[in-house]
């Protein structure tokens, strides 16, 4: 397999960043260009997955235990990771995922204060070298980003002090690994954060787009 970062790369930030649709414009993006692209996200991506996903995403806010949740996230990133991520490198093509592990760390870290230590435990054994090659971190000030929301769910009900704690640990998660992770201003248009995400892409895996 060739070396250099995976060609998976992660979509990361707090509620109506607009992470969707870029997702969507970079896949056109590799695609035109001739490359194999899948396009996935979490919690979710396996039948079982998505699953779990509606145990996390539906019911109030305090539903779960922190641990729980956690547990539940990593759940099904194992899943995950074994039938979808991991196959679909192996099988040469980009993975381009809605949310990864950095959002376990700032939701559930950061943003319901569990251990940061333990959640880099169970990051290091579920995700181990599947770690992404580059993490756009999308960064919109907080009630724009709830105010751009498309679904009322669980997390967009746990307040705005919570998202605040998050976006700042989303930034704390980028600042530390800044090979893997660029941060993106997300309140700009469409078009302009499309055409920095290329140039990053471009940059960072070497290819052309
Ligand atoms: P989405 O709205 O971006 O599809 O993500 C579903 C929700 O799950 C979102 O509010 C963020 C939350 N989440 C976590 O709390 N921890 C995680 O590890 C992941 C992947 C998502």
């Amino acid at each position: 397999m060739a070396t250099g970062p995976l060609r998976f790369v992660t979509f990361e930030g707090g509620e109506g960043a607009g992470k969707s649709t870029q997702i969507r414009l970079l896949a056109d993006r590799l695609r035109a260009a001739g490359h194999a692209v899948e396009v996935t996200r979490e919690p979710g991506g396996t039948k079982g997955a998505e699953e779990i996903r509606t145990l996390l995403v539906e019911g109030g806010a305090g539903r779960w235990q922190a641990e729980t949740e956690a547990l539940l996230h990593f759940a099904a990133r194992a899943e995950h990771l074994a039938h979808v991520i991991r196959p679909a490198l192996m099988a040469g093509k980009w993975v381009l995922c809605d949310r990864f592990a950095d959002s376990t760390l700032a939701y559930q870290g950061y943003g319901q204060g569990l251990d940061l230590d333990w959640l880099w435990t169970l990051r290091r054994h579920i995700v181990g070298p599947t770690e992404p090659g580059l993490t756009l971190v999308m960064d919109m000030p907080v009630e724009k980003g709830l105010a751009r929301a498309e679904t009322e769910q669980r997390y967009e009900r746990m307040g705005v002090d919570f998202h605040r704690r998050l976006g700042a640990g989303f930034r704390q998660l980028a600042a530390a690994e800044p090979d893997r992770c660029r941060i993106i201003d997300a309140a700009r248009s469409r078009e302009e954060i499309a055409a920095e995400i290329a140039g990053l892409i471009e940059a960072r895996f070497g290819v052309s787009l």
